[in-house]
């Protein structure tokens, strides 16, 4: 039996009961996470929350207090070698080093991983031409903008050809286009080579662009988690609403719902609800028992950023 198989198949990152304190101060107290591999998973969670504390524990720089973790079918601790040569990270701060050109970099990784000089080279040039750098292989990486830098340090996290990926705030700083460019880097990675993606973000549009799964760490605990429609549904603000022809078609639905907030202007009725398939079916069937014909139906649906304030107001109240 391998050792994978005793997780069950296909977890790439698992951890238990996962605890931090620094300075005597819980910074995780006893967070446990899934992530299945070949998926992207999100750790959202305001400044100071713990997400590069827990980044740096996954990737074995910093020892847990207790719990238990296993990545890419090894424990952190007892197995931190095994863990290492499976995993690449790209930290919050850039390991780009100024001092050398972009192709240097590479192949100080190259070295590092103990690739062979020729393979080194063969590496950071399919690099350097994936992320689009080959025509500043030669320059020096000072020169280089943040968006290049970025992409830069997530090469040099691909040479040792990871199976996990930990990614710490990867577009942090970036214009959009630039982080659209990361976005489908990542996404290729994913899909054409079935790494599993760890990453951090403070932005909510990116969770939900990228990650199958999202948790929220607030007060040193997984406050909540799931995909990014699992966690909109789970807030209020969500409802759906019903458009309709006739001020008397209004009045005749109007009635038949609880806690619906008719506009009699614009002939709609807004209706608070979870959003689900079940919900929007028991509405439309209850208009049509009514025979209440309605214009059009409309599901709204708070974002990320309404999941994110509400669920850790909490924390921002201590
Ligand atoms: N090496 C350290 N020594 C002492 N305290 C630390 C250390 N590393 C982190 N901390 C503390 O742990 C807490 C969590 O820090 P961490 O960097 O993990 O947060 P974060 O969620 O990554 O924040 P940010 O969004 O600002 O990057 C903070 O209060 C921080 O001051
Ligand atoms: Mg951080």
């Amino acid at each position: 039996m391998t050792i994978t198989s005793t997780l069950g198949p296909g977890t790439a990152i698992s951890a238990v009961g996962l605890t931090k304190a620094y300075d005597g101060r819980t910074v995780l107290d006893g967070i446990d996470l899934r992530v299945p591999e070949g998926t992207v998973f999100a750790l959202l969670g305001p400044n100071g929350a713990g997400k590069t504390t827990a980044v740096e524990i996954l990737s074995t720089l910093v020892p847990a207090d207790a719990g238990a973790v296993r990545v890419a079918g090894h424990d952190v601790v007892r197995e931190a070698d095994r863990v290492r040569a499976a995993i690449g990270v790209t930290g919050q701060f850039s390991a780009v080093d100024d001092l050398l050109t972009a192709e240097e970099n590479l192949l100080l990784m190259a070295d590092l991983h103990h690739l062979a000089r020729r393979e080194g080279r063969r590496r950071a040039a399919e690099l350097l031409r994936r992320f689009d750098l080959t025509g500043f292989a030669a320059k020096s990486a000072s020169t280089f903008s943040g968006g290049m830098r970025r992409k830069l340090d997530l090469a040099m996290t691909l040479v040792g050809d990871p199976r996990v990926i930990f990614l710490d705030e990867p577009t942090t700083g970036l214009d959009p286009r630039s982080r659209r460019t990361m976005w489908e880097l990542i996404e290729g990675l994913v899909q054409e080579q079935g790494v599993t993606v760890f990453l951090t973000t403070q932005y909510l549009e990116e969770a939900d662009h990228l990650a199958d799964r999202i948790a929220l760490l607030d007060g040193g605990r997984i406050v909540a988690e799931g995909t990014a429609e699992e966690l909109k549904r789970r807030i209020p603000g969500g409802h759906l609403r019903l458009r309709f022809a006739r001020p008397a078609d209004l009045a005749a639905a109007t009635a038949l719902f609880d806690y619906a907030g008719a506009d009699a202007e614009a002939l709609t009725l807004s209706i608070p609800g979870d959003n689900s398939i079940v919900t929007v079916k028991a509405v439309l069937d209850a208009l049509d028992n009514a025979a209440v014909r309605a214009e059009s139906l409309t599901v709204h649906t708070p974002d990320l950023d309404d999941v994110f304030l509400t669920l850790t107001a909490e924390g921002a109240a201590r």
